[in-house]
């Protein structure tokens, strides 16, 4: 693992931008796997305001809330729409979906397999998951339906208008796919992901912390603030 300790989310945004930039000029970066929440923001800004060109670059999100369709501003394909895709058009873009049954999993591991993620760009939770699978989920799943935690649900509640109105469940990339990625770049900022990143880079790999399986992966950059490196 490689740990850059950043100011803030802005310098943490452009650094993770510098990077696929740099992957994009290699010719290497054909599917460039895309995370959701606050976190990635700086990121999507930065690509944003780049004159880089996806129309040749594929791209796989993590995770959708089973019940949200694409037309609903709180699912992620909308976040994707207006933080991304809107400004930057990718040749194909695919986001589980979270209005079909649950073969919308199995429709997802055959995407991933027809197109091995190059490059995935990870958030964190506050309880160590990444995409949506939270503390438990075994390390060789593969695209699942998740029962959200209370503690993400509480979490992401920020984006909708009550509590209530969060969806209680996922349909998540597992950490199989995650981890088949060529290389990871994880993002985390703020005092309140600090307690999970020590977890994810000193603890032991465990299932309860599903981000300490990143310290198996062979090219994983973590870039953190300050403030998530506190307990380091
Ligand atoms: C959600 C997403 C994750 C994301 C996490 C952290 O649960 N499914 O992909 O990493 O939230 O969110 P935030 O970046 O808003 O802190």
């Amino acid at each position: 693992m490689r740990v850059l300790i950043v100011k803030d989310e802005q310098e943490g945004g452009r650094i993770a931008f510098d990077q696929i930039k740099g992957a994009m000029a290699t010719g290497q970066l054909n599917v460039l796997g895309l995370a959701t929440g606050g976190t990635p923001c700086t990121l999507y800004e930065n690509i944003r305001n780049s004159n880089l060109d996806f129309s040749n670059t594929i791209s796989v999100n993590l995770d959708e809330y089973v019940g949200l369709g694409a037309e609903d501003p709180q699912s992620y394909h909308y976040f994707m729409q207006e933080q991304l895709f809107n400004v930057k058009p990718f040749k194909k873009s695919y986001i589980p979906d979270g209005k079909k049954g649950e073969e919308a999993c199995a429709e997802y591991n055959q995407i991933l397999k027809e197109h091995p993620i190059d490059l995935q760009i990870l958030g964190l939770g506050q309880n160590g998951h990444i995409g949506f699978n939270e503390p438990g989920t075994p390390f060789t799943t593969p695209t699942h339906k998740v029962q959200l935690t209370k503690s993400t649900i509480e979490a992401n509640k920020r984006f909708f208008d009550c509590v209530e109105d969060v969806p209680t469940e996922a349909y998540s990339m597992g950490i199989d796919s995650i981890m088949q990625a060529k290389s990871i770049i994880l993002l985390a900022y703020g005092e309140k992901k600090a307690d999970a990143v020590a977890k994810m880079i000193q603890g032991e790999i465990t299932e309860d912390l599903p981000a300490s399986i990143l310290q198996k992966h062979p090219d994983v950059t973590i870039i953190i603030d300050e403030a998530a490196a506190k307990d380091l």
